[in-house]
Protein backbone atom coordinates (compact mmCIF):
# COMPACT_ATOMS: atom_id res chain seq x y z
CA UNK A 1 0.00 0.00 0.00
CA UNK A 2 1.50 3.25 -1.13
CA UNK A 3 1.53 5.57 2.26
CA UNK A 4 3.45 9.04 1.18
CA UNK A 5 4.38 10.75 4.38
CA UNK A 6 6.85 13.05 5.82
CA UNK A 7 10.16 12.96 5.42
CA UNK A 8 12.20 14.63 8.37
CA UNK A 9 16.18 15.10 8.88
CA UNK A 10 17.44 14.84 12.60
CA UNK A 11 19.88 17.74 13.13
CA UNK A 12 21.82 18.32 16.03
CA UNK A 13 21.84 21.28 18.48
CA UNK A 14 25.10 22.06 19.86
CA UNK A 15 23.49 23.88 22.61
CA UNK A 16 21.54 21.21 24.17
CA UNK A 17 23.19 18.26 23.05
CA UNK A 18 20.08 16.73 21.18
CA UNK A 19 18.30 16.03 18.27
CA UNK A 20 16.13 18.33 16.42
CA UNK A 21 13.30 17.09 14.00
CA UNK A 22 13.47 19.25 10.69
CA UNK A 23 11.12 18.42 7.77
CA UNK A 24 12.79 18.76 4.45
CA UNK A 25 9.50 17.68 2.44
CA UNK A 26 5.90 17.34 2.38
CA UNK A 27 3.52 18.14 4.67
CA UNK A 28 5.58 21.33 6.04
CA UNK A 29 2.29 23.29 6.78
CA UNK A 30 1.49 20.46 9.50
CA UNK A 31 4.82 20.45 10.96
CA UNK A 32 5.05 24.24 11.11
CA UNK A 33 1.87 24.12 13.26
CA UNK A 34 3.34 21.91 15.65
CA UNK A 35 6.69 23.20 15.31
CA UNK A 36 6.84 24.34 18.90
CA UNK A 37 5.92 20.83 19.95
CA UNK A 38 7.96 18.36 18.60
CA UNK A 39 10.25 17.39 21.14
CA UNK A 40 14.18 16.76 21.22
CA UNK A 41 15.81 13.33 20.88
CA UNK A 42 18.58 12.68 22.97
CA UNK A 43 21.62 11.70 20.73
CA UNK A 44 24.49 11.31 23.11
CA UNK A 45 24.03 9.34 26.55
CA UNK A 46 25.57 11.78 28.91
CA UNK A 47 23.97 14.96 27.62
CA UNK A 48 23.04 16.72 30.67
CA UNK A 49 19.64 18.11 29.38
CA UNK A 50 17.78 15.35 27.90
CA UNK A 51 15.65 12.82 29.01
CA UNK A 52 16.74 9.13 28.74
CA UNK A 53 13.83 7.75 26.58
CA UNK A 54 12.99 3.70 28.62
CA UNK A 55 12.49 1.23 25.96
CA UNK A 56 9.48 -0.82 26.95
CA UNK A 57 7.23 -3.80 25.58
CA UNK A 58 5.16 -2.41 22.94
CA UNK A 59 0.96 -2.47 23.86
CA UNK A 60 -1.19 -4.02 21.69
CA UNK A 61 -4.52 -1.98 19.70
CA UNK A 62 -6.57 -1.51 16.94
CA UNK A 63 -5.85 1.54 14.48
CA UNK A 64 -9.65 1.80 14.05
CA UNK A 65 -10.66 1.69 17.18
CA UNK A 66 -7.95 3.75 19.03
CA UNK A 67 -8.74 7.25 19.12
CA UNK A 68 -5.03 8.08 19.21
CA UNK A 69 -4.44 5.94 16.07
CA UNK A 70 -7.61 6.80 13.90
CA UNK A 71 -6.81 10.43 13.53
CA UNK A 72 -3.65 8.83 11.73
CA UNK A 73 -5.74 7.24 8.74
CA UNK A 74 -6.69 10.30 6.30
CA UNK A 75 -2.97 11.38 6.63
CA UNK A 76 -1.52 7.79 5.41
CA UNK A 77 -4.28 7.45 2.54
CA UNK A 78 -4.41 10.31 0.22
CA UNK A 79 -7.29 10.99 -2.04
CA UNK A 80 -6.70 9.05 -4.98
CA UNK A 81 -8.03 7.47 -8.27
CA UNK A 82 -10.19 4.79 -6.10
CA UNK A 83 -11.69 7.29 -4.55
CA UNK A 84 -12.52 9.42 -8.00
CA UNK A 85 -13.91 5.26 -9.12
CA UNK A 86 -16.20 5.17 -6.16
CA UNK A 87 -17.55 8.61 -6.62
CA UNK A 88 -18.31 9.00 -10.06
CA UNK A 89 -20.40 5.86 -9.33
CA UNK A 90 -21.92 7.68 -5.90
CA UNK A 91 -22.88 10.99 -8.31
CA UNK A 92 -24.88 9.23 -10.20
CA UNK A 93 -26.95 7.17 -7.42
CA UNK A 94 -29.74 8.75 -5.63
CA UNK A 95 -29.27 6.54 -2.29
CA UNK A 96 -25.93 5.71 -1.60
CA UNK A 97 -24.70 3.14 1.52
CA UNK A 98 -21.16 3.10 2.10
CA UNK A 99 -20.01 -0.15 4.23
CA UNK A 100 -16.72 0.14 6.14
CA UNK A 101 -17.05 3.99 5.64
CA UNK A 102 -14.33 4.89 7.99
CA UNK A 103 -13.61 8.74 8.50
CA UNK A 104 -16.53 9.13 5.31
CA UNK A 105 -14.35 10.79 3.40
CA UNK A 106 -15.96 9.73 -0.03
CA UNK A 107 -19.60 10.58 1.39
CA UNK A 108 -18.31 13.90 2.72
CA UNK A 109 -16.54 14.61 -1.14
CA UNK A 110 -20.20 13.46 -2.57
CA UNK A 111 -22.27 15.97 -0.78
CA UNK A 112 -19.39 18.80 -1.39
CA UNK A 113 -20.05 17.78 -5.18
CA UNK A 114 -23.58 18.16 -5.11
CA UNK A 115 -24.91 15.44 -4.26
CA UNK A 116 -28.74 15.84 -2.61
CA UNK A 117 -29.85 12.27 -2.83
CA UNK A 118 -29.90 10.13 0.41
CA UNK A 119 -26.14 9.18 1.82
CA UNK A 120 -25.86 6.60 4.58
CA UNK A 121 -22.27 5.76 6.00
CA UNK A 122 -21.97 2.54 8.50
CA UNK A 123 -18.82 1.62 10.39
CA UNK A 124 -18.00 -0.46 13.73
CA UNK A 125 -15.23 1.93 14.61
CA UNK A 126 -16.50 4.94 16.62
CA UNK A 127 -13.35 6.55 16.37
CA UNK A 128 -13.17 6.13 12.49
CA UNK A 129 -16.90 7.52 12.54
CA UNK A 130 -16.08 10.33 14.91
CA UNK A 131 -14.12 11.98 12.52
CA UNK A 132 -16.84 11.21 9.58
CA UNK A 133 -19.58 13.48 11.81
CA UNK A 134 -17.96 16.56 10.93
CA UNK A 135 -20.91 16.55 8.43
CA UNK A 136 -24.13 16.37 9.94
CA UNK A 137 -26.00 16.49 6.45
CA UNK A 138 -25.19 12.90 6.13
CA UNK A 139 -26.59 9.74 8.00
CA UNK A 140 -23.82 7.95 10.03
CA UNK A 141 -24.94 4.34 11.54
CA UNK A 142 -22.31 3.20 14.51
CA UNK A 143 -22.56 -0.88 13.56
CA UNK A 144 -21.73 -3.53 10.96
CA UNK A 145 -23.94 -5.54 8.43
CA UNK A 146 -25.05 -7.78 11.37
CA UNK A 147 -26.12 -4.80 13.43
CA UNK A 148 -27.84 -2.83 10.79
CA UNK A 149 -30.89 -3.76 9.09
CA UNK A 150 -32.01 -2.22 5.20
CA UNK A 151 -34.51 -3.10 3.52
CA UNK A 152 -33.86 -2.18 -0.42
CA UNK A 153 -33.35 1.14 0.25
CA UNK A 154 -29.94 1.98 -2.02
CA UNK A 155 -29.43 2.26 -5.46
CA UNK A 156 -25.47 1.38 -4.87
CA UNK A 157 -23.86 0.45 -1.73
CA UNK A 158 -20.10 0.61 -1.35
CA UNK A 159 -17.41 -1.35 0.19
CA UNK A 160 -14.25 0.80 -0.61
CA UNK A 161 -10.34 0.56 0.81
CA UNK A 162 -10.41 -3.18 0.71
CA UNK A 163 -12.92 -3.62 3.31
CA UNK A 164 -14.50 -6.86 1.88
CA UNK A 165 -11.02 -8.73 2.77
CA UNK A 166 -11.70 -8.28 6.51
CA UNK A 167 -14.91 -10.92 5.97
CA UNK A 168 -12.41 -14.42 6.31
CA UNK A 169 -13.97 -17.13 6.20
CA UNK A 170 -17.34 -18.23 3.76
CA UNK A 171 -19.79 -18.05 6.33
CA UNK A 172 -18.54 -14.42 7.00
CA UNK A 173 -18.73 -13.14 2.84
CA UNK A 174 -22.16 -15.14 2.61
CA UNK A 175 -23.85 -13.33 5.94
CA UNK A 176 -22.39 -9.78 4.37
CA UNK A 177 -23.06 -10.26 0.90
CA UNK A 178 -26.70 -11.95 1.90
CA UNK A 179 -27.04 -7.97 4.08
CA UNK A 180 -26.25 -5.84 1.38
CA UNK A 181 -28.35 -7.90 -0.81
CA UNK A 182 -31.41 -6.70 1.77
CA UNK A 183 -29.85 -3.04 1.30
CA UNK A 184 -30.17 -3.25 -2.29
CA UNK A 185 -33.08 -1.50 -4.11
CA UNK A 186 -34.38 -3.94 -7.01
CA UNK A 187 -31.98 -2.44 -9.77
CA UNK A 188 -29.20 -1.79 -7.57
CA UNK A 189 -25.56 -2.36 -7.77
CA UNK A 190 -22.55 -3.25 -5.37
CA UNK A 191 -19.45 -2.02 -5.86
CA UNK A 192 -16.34 -2.94 -4.32
CA UNK A 193 -12.65 -4.45 -4.41
CA UNK A 194 -9.90 -6.92 -3.27
CA UNK A 195 -6.99 -7.40 -3.95
CA UNK A 196 -5.71 -9.90 -6.30
CA UNK A 197 -3.98 -13.04 -4.83
CA UNK A 198 -2.58 -14.03 -8.00
CA UNK A 199 0.28 -10.87 -7.42
CA UNK A 200 0.77 -11.92 -3.67
CA UNK A 201 0.72 -7.96 -3.00
CA UNK A 202 1.75 -8.70 1.07
CA UNK A 203 5.12 -9.42 0.03
CA UNK A 204 5.24 -5.59 -1.09
CA UNK A 205 3.46 -4.54 2.73
CA UNK A 206 6.71 -2.93 3.77
CA UNK A 207 8.25 0.66 4.62
CA UNK A 208 5.96 3.31 6.02
CA UNK A 209 5.85 6.74 6.63
CA UNK A 210 5.77 9.68 9.31
CA UNK A 211 2.46 11.12 10.51
CA UNK A 212 1.38 13.97 13.21
CA UNK A 213 -0.38 13.01 16.60
CA UNK A 214 -2.70 15.40 18.03
CA UNK A 215 -0.46 16.73 20.51
CA UNK A 216 2.36 17.40 17.73
CA UNK A 217 4.22 14.53 18.22
CA UNK A 218 5.55 13.07 15.07
CA UNK A 219 4.53 9.17 14.46
CA UNK A 220 6.09 6.43 12.66
CA UNK A 221 3.48 4.42 11.14
CA UNK A 222 4.60 1.00 9.69
CA UNK A 223 3.75 -2.37 8.19
CA UNK A 224 5.60 -5.22 9.64
CA UNK A 225 5.91 -8.94 8.76
CA UNK A 226 3.27 -9.60 6.77
CA UNK A 227 2.59 -13.26 5.99
CA UNK A 228 0.51 -15.91 4.66
CA UNK A 229 -0.91 -17.67 8.12
CA UNK A 230 -3.31 -19.86 7.01
CA UNK A 231 -4.17 -20.31 2.96
CA UNK A 232 -5.68 -17.72 1.50
CA UNK A 233 -5.09 -15.68 4.94
CA UNK A 234 -2.54 -12.68 5.32
CA UNK A 235 -1.67 -11.47 8.78
CA UNK A 236 -0.23 -8.12 9.24
CA UNK A 237 1.15 -6.00 12.21
CA UNK A 238 0.74 -1.88 11.74
CA UNK A 239 3.84 -0.38 14.57
CA UNK A 240 3.20 2.82 15.20
CA UNK A 241 6.29 4.53 17.14
CA UNK A 242 7.41 7.46 18.07
CA UNK A 243 10.25 9.71 20.06
CA UNK A 244 7.38 11.02 22.22
CA UNK A 245 6.06 8.04 22.89
CA UNK A 246 6.80 5.56 25.89
CA UNK A 247 6.36 2.18 23.84
CA UNK A 248 5.36 1.54 20.24
CA UNK A 249 1.79 0.37 19.88
CA UNK A 250 1.05 -2.63 17.44
CA UNK A 251 -1.70 -3.66 15.46
CA UNK A 252 -1.81 -6.93 14.16
CA UNK A 253 -4.75 -7.40 11.51
CA UNK A 254 -5.65 -10.26 9.22
CA UNK A 255 -7.36 -10.56 5.33
CA UNK A 256 -8.55 -12.68 3.42
CA UNK A 257 -7.17 -13.02 -0.56
CA UNK A 258 -10.24 -14.53 -2.24
CA UNK A 259 -9.56 -15.74 -5.70
CA UNK A 260 -11.67 -14.29 -8.53
CA UNK A 261 -13.29 -17.99 -9.24
CA UNK A 262 -13.98 -18.76 -5.26
CA UNK A 263 -15.41 -15.05 -5.18
CA UNK A 264 -17.76 -15.21 -8.58
CA UNK A 265 -19.15 -18.03 -6.56
CA UNK A 266 -19.81 -16.90 -3.57
CA UNK A 267 -21.53 -13.83 -5.40
CA UNK A 268 -23.65 -16.46 -7.39
CA UNK A 269 -24.46 -18.54 -4.37
CA UNK A 270 -25.89 -14.90 -2.38
CA UNK A 271 -28.11 -14.02 -5.12
CA UNK A 272 -25.85 -11.54 -7.53
CA UNK A 273 -24.69 -11.78 -10.72
CA UNK A 274 -21.74 -9.86 -11.84
CA UNK A 275 -22.12 -7.01 -14.42
CA UNK A 276 -18.79 -5.07 -14.55
CA UNK A 277 -15.03 -6.72 -13.68
CA UNK A 278 -12.19 -4.04 -13.42
CA UNK A 279 -8.31 -4.82 -13.49
CA UNK A 280 -8.22 -1.07 -11.53
CA UNK A 281 -9.38 2.07 -11.48
CA UNK A 282 -8.91 3.13 -15.32
CA UNK A 283 -11.98 0.97 -16.58
CA UNK A 284 -9.04 -2.00 -18.18
CA UNK A 285 -10.62 -5.31 -17.92
CA UNK A 286 -9.91 -7.75 -15.53
CA UNK A 287 -6.74 -9.87 -16.05
CA UNK A 288 -4.82 -12.41 -13.98
CA UNK A 289 -2.14 -9.75 -13.24
CA UNK A 290 -4.84 -6.91 -12.32
CA UNK A 291 -3.44 -5.32 -9.00
CA UNK A 292 -7.29 -5.52 -7.83
CA UNK A 293 -10.14 -7.19 -8.49
CA UNK A 294 -13.16 -4.28 -9.11
CA UNK A 295 -16.36 -5.61 -9.11
CA UNK A 296 -20.04 -4.24 -9.68
CA UNK A 297 -22.61 -6.79 -8.75
CA UNK A 298 -26.33 -6.88 -8.89
CA UNK A 299 -28.84 -9.09 -8.03
CA UNK A 300 -30.08 -11.99 -9.94
CA UNK A 301 -32.89 -11.30 -12.21
CA UNK A 302 -36.52 -12.68 -10.53
CA UNK A 303 -34.11 -13.63 -7.64
C1 LIG B 1 -9.20 0.62 5.38
S1 LIG B 1 -10.52 1.39 6.23
C2 LIG B 1 -11.49 1.91 4.84
C3 LIG B 1 -12.28 3.16 5.13
C4 LIG B 1 -13.02 3.72 3.92
N1 LIG B 1 -13.89 2.76 3.30
C5 LIG B 1 -12.04 4.26 2.91
O1 LIG B 1 -11.94 3.72 1.80
O2 LIG B 1 -11.36 5.26 3.23
C6 LIG B 1 -11.40 0.00 6.85
C7 LIG B 1 -12.66 0.35 7.61
O3 LIG B 1 -13.44 -0.84 7.72
C8 LIG B 1 -14.05 -0.84 8.99
N2 LIG B 1 -14.46 -2.21 9.33
C9 LIG B 1 -13.77 -3.15 9.98
N3 LIG B 1 -14.50 -4.27 10.12
C10 LIG B 1 -15.70 -4.01 9.53
C11 LIG B 1 -16.90 -4.77 9.34
N4 LIG B 1 -17.01 -6.02 9.78
N5 LIG B 1 -17.92 -4.18 8.71
C12 LIG B 1 -17.83 -2.92 8.24
N6 LIG B 1 -16.71 -2.17 8.39
C13 LIG B 1 -15.67 -2.70 9.02
C14 LIG B 1 -12.99 -0.26 9.91
O4 LIG B 1 -13.55 0.22 11.12
C15 LIG B 1 -12.42 0.84 9.03
O5 LIG B 1 -13.05 2.07 9.23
Amino acid sequence: MDVPGLVVELRPVESTGCLELVPLRRQQDLVDQHRTTVPHIPYRAAAPDCDTVAVLEPEYSDDYTDPRLAIFYDQLNDWGPSDEFYLGRMMSATTVLDVGCGTGRLLHHAREAGHTGRLVGLDPASAMLDQAKVRTDVEWILGDLGTAEFDREFDLVIMTGHVFQVFLSDEDIAASLAAVRSALATDGTFAFETLNPLRRPWEHWTGGADVIAADGAIVTAENTNPQLVEPHIVEVTGRFSSPSWERDVLCPSKFRFVDIETLDALLRDAGFVVVERYCGWDGQPYADDSPEIVTIAARTRGA
